[in-house]
């Protein structure tokens, strides 16, 4: 199978281009470079010991993605291209329309021109907004609590009608919070910009870019007032595409699944488990709430194994050595190399 991966010079797309490589399938890389480099791809290309395709192109150019797939001959397409922060989404919410919605019905409408039928939906916890129970099933509510979760909500919404129409089989995958990295060190989340996200920025304090993580909230009613997530090893997480891959292959329709470990870690647990993985001490600074977090969030992860036969197998310990690894060998992403 050929597989075109938008997004593929990504945090996650670059995980699962090797996943995808290493299961013996054919891996097109489509990718603008607008949160990520070429570097990434170079990287994945020597993990992988071959030279996996790269087109530089915007997937919203219906006809850029139309004549990859057919110059490369692709069977399925994984659509990870998107712009990802949540609080980004509110300050520039017109871009996170445009490039989310747009770079969709780019990849969408080039499948239709080209008679490509299997699509990957990277959507999102975010889709949950707070919850009323956790762990969230794929039947619990749904909101769009922001421009980014507008984007992925209404993105799934899109995906089931042109299923329900017969124009496509659709694997819609809900991430909860990757982190980690390959366990080589050679790939890792290397964004444009600052991340916001807990793992990178606590691993910077603890390399001393900042003085003091910040933790924002320490009265939520969880155990130590501090926010619980389900965090997910990102290679877990490429792996459960190339089950979502087969699965696709095998069926039709559209399908939606939680993608975590079904077990939630607060922000204090988190920071406990990386001074044991790190040998160091996190200065913190406990802080207000940060705008829009909820307090607990976490899978029920049985109808991913269900149907894709798919469980995630590293804990976080090892999230955390992997992600380590990575960042000490790389502090500042691809850039400083
Ligand atoms: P990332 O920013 O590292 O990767 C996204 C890639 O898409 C980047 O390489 C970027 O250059 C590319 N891209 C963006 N817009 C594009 C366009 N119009 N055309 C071509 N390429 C484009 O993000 P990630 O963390 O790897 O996330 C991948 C996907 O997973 C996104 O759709 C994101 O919304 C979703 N997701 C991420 C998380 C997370 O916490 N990382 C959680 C849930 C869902
Ligand atoms: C985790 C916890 C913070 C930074 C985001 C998106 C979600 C999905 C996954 C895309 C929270 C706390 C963080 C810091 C802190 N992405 N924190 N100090 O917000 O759970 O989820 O990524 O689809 O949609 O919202 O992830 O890593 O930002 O935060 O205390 O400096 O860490 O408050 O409780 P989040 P995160």
């Amino acid at each position: 199978m050929t597989v075109l991966v938008t997004g593929g010079a990504g945090y996650i797309g670059s995980h699962t281009v090797v996943a995808l490589q290493d299961a013996g399938q054919q891996v097109v890389i489509f990718d603008d470079l607008s949160n990520s480099s070429e570097r990434a791809v170079d990287a994945v290309r020597a993990l992988v010991g071959s030279d996996v395709a790269f087109v530089r192109g915007d997937a919203a150019d219906t006809d850029m993605v139309s004549q990859t797939i057919v110059e490369y001959g692709v069977d399925a397409i994984v659509h990870f291209a998107a712009f990802k922060s949540v609080s980004e989404s509110m300050e520039r919410p017109m871009d996170y329309f445009v490039n989310n919605m747009g770079s969709l019905f780019g990849v969408v409408k080039a499948m239709g021109l080209t008679g490509t039928r299997r699509l990957i939906f990277s959507s999102s916890c975010a889709v949950y907004g707070e919850p009323k129970d956790v762990p969230v099933t794929e039947a619990s509510a749904t909101t769009a609590a922001s421009p980014y979760g507008w984007t992925k909500l209404h993105g799934e919404q899109f995906l089931e009608q042109m299923a329900l129409a017969g124009e496509l089989d659709v694997m819609i995958l809900r991430y909860f919070n990757p982190v980690g990295a390959h366990p080589s060190g050679a790939i890792g989340e290397d964004p444009r910009g600052m991340s916001s996200n807990l793992v990178p920025l606590l691993m910077q304090v603890a390399l001393g870019h900042h003085d003091r993580l910040r933790v924002f909230g320490s009265d939520y009613n969880t155990p130590d007032g501090s926010p619980v997530r389900d965090y997910l090893h990102v290679l877990d997480l490429a792996e459960g595409h190339v089950a979502a891959l087969a699965a696709l292959s095998s069926g039709s329709g559209c399908t939606t699944l939680n993608i975590g470990t079904g077990r939630g870690y607060s922000v204090l647990q988190v920071v406990a488990a990386a001074e044991q993985v790190l040998q160091r001490r996190i200065p913190l600074e406990l802080v207000d709430r940060r705008p829009g977090d909820v307090a607990c969030i976490w899978a029920q992860t049985d109808l991913a194994a269900d149907v894709l036969g798919w469980t995630a197998t590293r804990d976080l310990t090892k999230m955390l050595e992997d992600h380590w690894r990575w960042q000490k060998a790389h502090p500042d992403g691809f850039g400083a190399l």
